[in-house]
C-alpha cells in the first residue's frame, strides 16, 4: 500500500456577498438571531452565469498551480457535489474539459455535506492502491440554487463554494485514517423533495416549492453534535491517535454550535478547531474542502502536523479523516 497525502490545495469563493442585513430584508429575521443561533455573518452566491462545475474550475486550476501538476498529471477527477450543474452529466466531466485533463477518469459523489471526505476515501483507495497516481477532489456547491428565500428556517444557513485538492503517494505522513458512516432511516431531516425520479418536476412541485432544500434543523442540531464526536473519536482510534495530538479540526461548517459543543465534548480549545461560517456559512460538501485550502494558506497547518476532517450532513451521511501534514 502505498502512502497518499495532499500535495496541493485551492479554492474559490464567488464575489457576490449576502449580509444578514440583507436577509433582514427579505425574510422575518435579525442579524442578531442568525449570529447567536448559528455564528454567521454573510456568506457568498454565485453569479447568475456561474454553476458548480465553474467554481470548481477555478478551485481545481489553483489547487493545481498549489501541487505544481498539470492538468495533464490528473489520472481522476471527483467531485462531491449536491448541486450538479444538471443531473447528468457529471460536474466531474464538466471539470475535465474547463481544465484539460484529457487522461482523467470522472465521476461525481453524493454525500451532502460528508462528500468531501467520501470522495478523498475514494480517491485514497485507488492511489494506496497503485491504480492512479495522481486525483482531484473537489467540493462545489451552488446552494444558491436550491435555497428557498422565502424560508428564514434555512435560507440564512447556505453559501457558494469551492474547494479542491490534488492528492499523490507522499513519502512521509498522508492520510492516516478514514471512517465513513450513513443512516438512511433518518433521510427526511434534510431534504430537496422534488427534482428526482420520486417526484419529477411538475406545475405542483413548483407550486409547493419542494425544489428546495427542507431542513428539520433541531434535530439535526443534537445529530450532529453527538455524530460528529463520536467519528473523531473513532478516526482518532484509528489512526493510533488520542484527541490531544490533534494539531486542527477542520469541522463541517453547518452551525457555530454544532462545532464548539463537539469541541467541548472533545475536550478540545476553540484555537485547536479551524472556522468561517462567519464568512461564508453552509456551503455542504465545500465547506471542509474550502476550510482545508485556507487553513493550509494561512499557515495553520504546518508540516508534521496532525489534521482531523469531520464532517455530517443529509442522508444522513459522516466521515471523518486524520491526516499527518
Ligand atoms: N430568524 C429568526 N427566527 C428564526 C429563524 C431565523 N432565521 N429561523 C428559525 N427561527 C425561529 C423558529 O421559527 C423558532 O420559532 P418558534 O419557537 O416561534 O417556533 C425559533 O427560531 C427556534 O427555532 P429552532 O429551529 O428550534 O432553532 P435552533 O436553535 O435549532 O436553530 C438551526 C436553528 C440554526 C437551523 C439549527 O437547528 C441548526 O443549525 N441545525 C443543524 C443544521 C445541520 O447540521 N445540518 C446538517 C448539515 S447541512 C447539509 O447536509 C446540507
Amino acid at each position: 500500500m502505498k502512502r497518499v497525502g495532499i500535495i496541493g490545495v485551492g479554492e474559490y469563493l464567488p464575489k457576490k456577498v449576502l449580509t444578514n442585513a440583507d436577509l433582514e430584508k427579505m425574510v422575518d429575521t435579525s442579524d442578531e438571531w442568525i449570529i447567536t443561533r448559528t455564528g454567521i455573518k454573510e456568506r457568498r452566491l454565485a453569479a447568475s452565469n456561474e454553476a458548480t462545475s465553474d467554481l470548481a474550475g477555478k478551485a481545481a486550476q489553483a489547487a493545481l498551480e498549489n501541487a505544481r501538476l498539470k492538468s495533464a498529471d490528473i489520472d481522476l477527477i471527483i467531485v462531491a457535489t449536491t448541486t450538479p450543474d444538471a443531473p447528468f452529466p457529471s460536474v466531474a466531466c464538466f471539470l475535465q474539459t474547463l481544465i484539460g485533463a484529457k487522461k482523467a477518469v470522472c465521476f461525481d459523489v453524493s454525500a451532502a455535506c460528508a462528500g468531501f471526505v467520501y470522495a478523498i476515501s475514494i480517491a485514497y483507495q485507488f492511489i494506496s492502491r497503485g491504480a492512479y497516481k495522481n486525483a482531484l477532489v473537489v467540493g462545489s456547491e451552488v446552494l444558491s440554487r436550491v435555497t428557498d428565500y422565502q424560508d428564514r428556517n434555512t435560507c440564512v444557513l447556505f453559501g457558494d463554494g469551492a474547494g479542491a485538492v490534488v492528492l499523490s503517494e507522499v513519502k512521509s505522513g498522508g492520510i492516516l485514517s478514514i471512517y465513513l458512516g450513513s443512516d438512511g432511516a433518518n433521510a427526511d431531516l434534510l431534504k430537496i423533495p422534488a427534482g428526482g425520479s420520486r417526484h419529477p418536476a411538475s406545475q405542483e412541485t413548483i407550486d409547493n416549492r419542494l425544489h428546495y432544500i427542507k431542513m428539520q434543523g433541531n434535530e439535526l442540531f443534537k445529530l450532529a453534535v453527538t455524530i460528529m464526536t463520536q467519528v473523531a473519536q473513532t478516526a482518532l482510534k484509528d489512526a493510533g491517535l488520542e484527541c490531544k495530538d490533534i494539531d486542527l479540526v477542520i469541522p463541517h461548517q453547518a452551525n457555530m454550535r454544532i462545532i464548539m459543543a463537539m469541541a467541548k465534548k472533545l475536550g478540545l480549545v476553540a484555537e485547536k478547531i479551524y472556522l468561517n461560517i462567519e464568512k461564508y456559512g453552509n456551503m455542504s460538501s465545500a465547506s471542509t474542502a474550502v476550510a482545508l485550502c485556507e487553513a493550509v494558506k494561512q499557515g495553520r497547518i504546518k508540516k508534521g502536523d496532525i489534521v482531523l476532517l469531520d464532517a455530517f450532513g443529509a442522508g444522513l451521511v459522516w466521515g471523518a479523516c486524520v491526516i499527518k501534514w
